[in-house]
């Protein structure tokens, strides 16, 4: 092992040079005028496969983005791990925020910014160089690897759903190493044990058949606008519960002993609320702020827009409102039993003079793992040995909807080791990747290889 880590030590500045080409590609998975670009991001990660020494490296066409696979199985009778991550990002807006160019990598104290730094390039990025270190040591794995790289992460992963549907044979395998999320705190090393889930919808109010004059008709109809905001106040009830029928049926109970280890963690909501800039945190009454994040469902509108949002005024009553509303599941909920509910809830909440449509955009099931799983204990034990300090365990409130798939349909058990911090403005302007946690992560993923293999 002292090879392949000295190995890693001695090449981390190229690393971090190529992980500069990998950050300039402006692989934005929800713009449909960026496609060449997620091609090349999926042809880079293609060569840096083959050049890792991965064999039958391929780029796989869906109806959506590219799937990048390689794999190397020449360890017969040890464990297969298949390494999953994605080279798509998020968009850049507000653009006029960044404080260097979201595509052009920077390199200040210490971390890297660019749009995918740290979700999900950077973290990704790792498994690749580590693989190649144990072939450019000691020539081989110990242990057989499978990599599988999508573009759509972003967006949903629904043609990564059905790609794994009907190839499961060729993805067989005993874990899934995937490091998307982050640590509990600056140079904790951590795994995650749990992922929220994600049903995302769209409420669309249509009054009047056009937009209308608001003096000459402003009385005389509902405003979709102002139909909207009551019925999204009436989804939460005074203690943050949210109000839908049957909604908490499924929900997964937070045991005493779970309370007790998120109590451990050392969090300071103070600390947090200071970093956010708010006087005060809030949320469903009777749960820390972990177990709000952690363990409790949550619904919010994400975004919500209708008449006239122009700069200056424009006397309007607008012919039609919409909200984006999202809501976090934890287990055993289902997104699809969510999304009936919610539509049949709003439908009942809509007055007769306006028409309510009701859409889903998309959904993933939440995730949670048994700690005391080979390869999970095989994780704590790299990580421990990486950073030079005993792993924690958490769960996270964002999602990775392709996880729960991955546990159900290959009955392999997931393991999150993630090297990213919540602050490290994913999906936000100046996004960045810490480099110490660049190179802790190459030694993790090194160690959690040769851990699992024994
Ligand atoms: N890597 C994130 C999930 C995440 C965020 C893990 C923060 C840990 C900490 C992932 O890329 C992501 O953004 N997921 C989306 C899923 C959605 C677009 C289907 C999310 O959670 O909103
Ligand atoms: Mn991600
Ligand atoms: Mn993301």
């Amino acid at each position: 092992m002292e090879q392949v880590i000295n190995y890693l030590k001695s090449n981390k500045e190229n690393y971090i040079e190529e992980l500069k080409d990998f950050l300039r590609i402006q692989s934005i998975s929800t713009l449909q005028e960026h496609k060449e670009d997620i091609n090349n991001a999926a042809r880079f990660v293609a060569d840096k496969l083959k050049a890792a020494g991965m064999n039958e490296v391929k780029i796989i066409q869906t109806e959506g983005h590219p799937l990048v696979y390689g794999e190397w199985l020449g360890a017969p009778g040890k464990p297969t791990v298949l390494i999953y991550g994605h080279y798509d990002v998020q968009p850049v807006d507000p653009i006029e925020l960044w404080e260097s160019p979201p595509f052009e990598p920077t390199i200040k104290d210490g971390k890297i910014y660019a749009r995918g730094a740290t979700d999900d390039k950077g973290q990704m990025y790792i498994h690749i160089k580590s693989v190649e270190a144990f072939f450019k040591t000691v020539g081989s794995l110990p242990l057989n690897v499978k990599f599988l790289i999508e573009g759509e992460e972003e967006i949903g992963s629904t043609n990564l759903e059905s790609f794994i549907n009907q190839n499961l044979q060729m993805l067989k395998c005993d874990a899934v190493l995937i490091s998307d999320t982050s640590l509990f705190d600056d140079g904790i090393p951590t795994l995650t044990y749990g992922l929220r889930g994600l049903c995302y919808m769209e409420v669309e109010v249509t009054g009047p058949n056009r937009d209308l004059h608001s003096g000459t008709f402003g009385g005389a109809v509902a405003n979709p606008i102002n139909v909207l905001a009551k019925i999204i106040s009436k989804l939460h009830d005074k203690d943050g519960k949210i109000n839908i029928p049957g909604f908490y049926n499924d929900v997964l109970k937070l045991s005493k002993a779970e309370r007790q280890n998120f109590k451990y963690l050392k969090f300071s909501e103070k600390k947090f609320a200071r970093d956010l800039g708010v006087a005060e945190l809030k949320g469903e009454k009777g749960f820390t702020t972990l177990e709000r994040i952690w363990g409790r469902p949550t619904l919010d509108c994400n975004g919500i827009f209708g008449g006239f949002t122009g700069k200056g005024a424009k006397t309007v009553i607008p012919s039609k409102a919409t909200a984006k509303i999202s809501m976090r599941l934890v287990p055993y909920q289902e997104p699809k039993k969510i999304a009936k509910l919610f539509t049949k809830h709003i439908k009942k909440l809509a007055p007769k003079y306006v028409t309510v449509k009701v859409s889903e955009l998309h959904g993933g099931n939440p995730v949670i793992t048994p700690l005391e799983n080979q390869a999970t204990q095989a994780g704590a034990r790299a990580m421990s040995k990486a950073f030079g300090k005993k792993c924690v365990f958490m769960r996270e409130g964002g999602s990775i909807p392709v996880v729960a798939t991955f546990a159900r349909k290959l009955n392999a058990s997931p393991v999150l080791m993630g090297f990213g911090l919540n602050t490290e403005n994913l999906h936000s302007p100046n996004e960045h990747f810490s480099l110490k946690h660049f190179e802790l992560g190459l030694y993790s993923s090194a160690y959690f290889i040769n851990e699992y293999s024994a």
